[in-house]
């Protein structure tokens, strides 16, 4: 069985700065990336930007600037929120590098060389904000302008000659392919979209433009370029030395086991990029998983609505930690949620500080005035004991299996189970009085010692730095940190020495 994990992130639009719904699709990338890293698998994380086409011609030339100049400087900040958010990201791909062109040039000359692709005349509706064309019954009048009804963004009428993939001889084999991997679209509800959009019948797609220079050119025609979403769907293969395909990172990496995307833009992951592989005979990734949307008031945030909020401004005021706990603890995944500084105070307050912060300080201090700095030696286990440390290996596969079909909150939830049951365990158990019968005592001790190691691994995906912070109480290193451990109950040595940790969590005051 390979052991190798390729995840994606969207590569975002560098026209504006990141606003907290792409920090929502790293953070929740970024999750899995280190959820998979400690489970042993050799993990290839790519994020980047996707820097041709129209609306960022447009973009750039409003801000008075060389489109390439404007990305350079945008697709900074990208970069730089990728630090910010502690992405552990292996690459970063910009569509306007070499690498990726090349990639790029050589996908449309296999695809015209299978004779999937023919010169025509496009003329029907286009959003520049969607980069994306549309049928008739897709737009409807709003105050005199034509509309998409299902992003809302603003359309106009285009004519000229384009040339065309026959992404409708792929309608049946779409069909077929999605039967054969029932779990290629999650979450379900969204592949129910998907296969009756499919259904409904597909036309053949332009993936060329003429009326602007902005893109990577048609090899054999200089007057087109190639259609931004074909441009950028490639940079999956390009960040693996695509079209090299015996190179040691395709051959580990490709087909990605899933892209992490938004709903905004599923027809174009689930629809587009597996028939464009399909025609030119690559394999299609194994996932794609389209989640639902950050929302600000009951609207999507979205820069072209001018609603966003910034996720550093979140993260300057509550720290990166509680803001990445609470976007994955707080957000059902898959469905739209909501994010404000009330909701966020409050979990960091319950959760983070109350619950996980005061596991740790009440059992440290304890430990520390009874025992010393020392995990204790560990007596017979009582039932209580076994209790509480059994559930880690009796929930184990379950807790891998909802894992791997991205249950994000039956992940947390369990965690946040756990939290309260080992703060009453602590207090059931009553250690304070127990000073007479020292076995009994470091026996509470050493259990709830093992306990705040178990969730400090599990939380080490969600909040890696305080994870880290917590498990320098054992010596355990970010390299060190092994999923299955969990299921260990005597993995701490006795009578080696401990660290005593900061405040892990600050409470938020009204
Ligand atoms: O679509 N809530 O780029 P983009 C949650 N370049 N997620 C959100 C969000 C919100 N309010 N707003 C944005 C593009 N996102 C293309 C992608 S991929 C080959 C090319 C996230 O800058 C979400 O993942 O418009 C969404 O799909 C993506 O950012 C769109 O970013
Ligand atoms: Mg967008």
């Amino acid at each position: 069985m390979s052991k190798n994990f390729y995840i994606t992130t969207p590569i975002y639009y560098p026209s504006a700065r990141p606003h907290m719904g792409h920090a929502y699709s790293s953070i929740v990338s970024d999750f899995f990336a280190r959820l998979k890293r400690i489970q042993g698998y050799n993990v290839f994380f790519l994020t980047g930007t996707d820097e041709h086409g129209q609306k960022i011609q447009r973009a750039a030339e409003d801000n008075n600037k060389d489109p390439l100049k404007f990305c350079d400087d945008i697709s900074k900040t990208f970069k730089d929120l990728s630090k910010t958010l502690n992405l552990s990201n292996n690459d970063f791909i910009r569509t306007t590098e070499t690498r990726h062109k090349k990639s790029v040039e050589h996908l449309w000359k296999i695809l015209e060389k299978k004779k999937e692709i023919y010169l025509s005349k496009y003329s029907g509706w286009y959003s520049i904000s969607d980069e994306a064309f549309y049928n008739n019954d897709e737009i409807e009048d709003v105050d005199g302008h034509k509309i998409c009804k299902l992003s809302g963004s603003k359309v106009e009428w285009v004519e000229e000659e384009s040339y065309f993939f026959k992404l409708s001889k792929w309608q049946e084999p779409l069909l077929k392919f999605y039967d054969d991997n029932p779990n290629f679209i999650l979450p379900e509800t969204r592949k129910n979209e998907v296969i009756s959009f499919v259904k409904g019948g597909l036309k053949d797609l332009s993936i060329s433009r003429k009326s602007f220079t902005w893109g990577i050119k048609v090899p054999s025609n200089n007057d087109h370029v190639i259609y931004v979403w074909l441009d950028a769907l490639t940079n999956y293969l390009s960040a693996l030395n695509y079209p090299d395909q015996k190179n040691d990172l395709y051959k580990n990496f490709w087909p990605a086991d899933i892209h992490i995307i938004g709903k905004d833009i599923l027809r174009f992951h689930a629809i587009y990029w597996p028939a464009f592989l399909l025609a030119a005979d690559i394999q299609p990734p194994k996932r794609v998983y389209g989640h639902g949307w950050i929302l600000s008031g009951d609207e999507k945030m979205s820069k072209s609505k001018g609603n966003i909020l910034d996720p550093i401004e979140i993260i300057d005021k509550y720290g990166l930690d509680p803001l990445r706990y609470y976007l994955l603890k707080e957000v059902s995944f898959g469905n739209d949620g909501n994010i404000s500084n009330e909701k966020l105070e409050s979990c960091i307050n319950s959760d983070l500080a109350n619950n996980y912060g005061n596991l740790c300080q009440r059992v440290i201090s304890f430990c520390e005035k009874n025992v010393g700095m020392k995990i204790p030696i560990v007596g017979e286990f009582v039932k209580e004991d076994l209790e509480i440390l059994d559930i880690y290996k009796s929930k184990f596969d379950e807790l891998k299996t909802k894992i791997d079909n991205q249950n994000i909150n039956f992940y947390l939830n369990f965690i946040v189970e756990q939290l309260f049951r080992a703060n009453k365990y602590f207090n059931d158990q009553e250690p304070w009085n127990k000073k007479s019968n020292k076995n009994r005592l470091n026996t509470i001790i050493y259990v709830s010692l093992e306990i705040i190691r178990k969730i400090s691994i599990l939380l080490y995906p969600i909040i890696p730095q305080s994870s880290l912070k917590a498990l320098k109480i054992f010596n355990i290193k970010e390299n060190e940190i092994d999923f299955a451990t969990i299921q260990n109950h005597k993995f701490l040595p006795s009578e080696t020495n401990i660290n005593k940790i900061g405040i892990l969590f600050n409470k938020f005051n009204k």
